[in-house]
């Protein structure tokens, strides 16, 4: 249990402090639409999964804050969970997508995450995993704040996160705009 439940306090205000400007991108990285599951792996409070616009695909928001998952209960649409990633209460192959934004610096094992949302992957489906890119300065600078506040984050290059899902069957590509990357990760099995 962290000393401060920071995403517990900040969960009402979330979705008006951090927007939703990025949707073409969320949308074009993990190829929408389809039909199908699609996890939003510590989705918080929804406020991306809310604006995915994926009409025939079902969207499941599961996070590890209670709060930050109450708030996503307001909203139309989506499925809640409250669990840890590292140990999802889904089967295996279950979803067509995957996706993790601004949160893998935040999980306590960053392995055994991306590996339980590889395993929930289907084969020929496709997790995006959405970071702050700690090879700029900005994001240096971010990791030093929230280090401050006592966050416990723990932010990884791409490079890394890649490197995670090597000897898996997958083709993995990195995309980086301004301080944010994206690691795009097909599974070909
Ligand atoms: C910065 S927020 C991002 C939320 C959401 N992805 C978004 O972009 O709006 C990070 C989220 O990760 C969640 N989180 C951190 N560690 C977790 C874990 N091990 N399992 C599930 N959720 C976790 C927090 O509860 C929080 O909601």
């Amino acid at each position: 249990m962290p000393l401060l439940d920071h995403f517990g306090i900040i969960a009402p205000f979330y979705d008006r402090v951090f927007g939703s400007t990025k949707i073409g991108i969320w949308q074009r990285a993990l190829d929408l639409p389809f039909e199908g599951l699609l996890l939003d792996a510590a989705g918080g409070t929804g406020r991306v999964a809310q604006h995915l616009g994926c009409p025939l695909c079902q969207v499941i928001v599961a996070d590890a804050s209670f709060q930050m998952v109450q708030e996503t209960q307001n909203k139309p649409g989506l499925l809640a969970s409250t669990t840890t990633i590292e140990k999802l209460p889904f089967s295996d192959c279950s979803f067509e997508r995957v996706l993790m934004v601004d949160a893998l610096h935040h999980v306590v094992n960053q392995r055994q995450t991306c590996m339980e949302m590889w395993r929930v992957l289907k084969p020929g489906g496709r997790l995006v995993i959405e970071e702050p890119d700690i090879e700029t300065v900005f994001v240096k600078f971010l990791a030093l704040a929230e280090k401050i506040l006592l966050m416990r984050s723990h932010f990884i290059s791409p490079a890394r996160i890649a490197s995670i899902f090597e000897g898996l069957p997958a083709e993995i590509n990195i995309t980086r705009q301004d301080n944010i990357a994206w690691v795009i990760v097909e599974r070909l099995d």
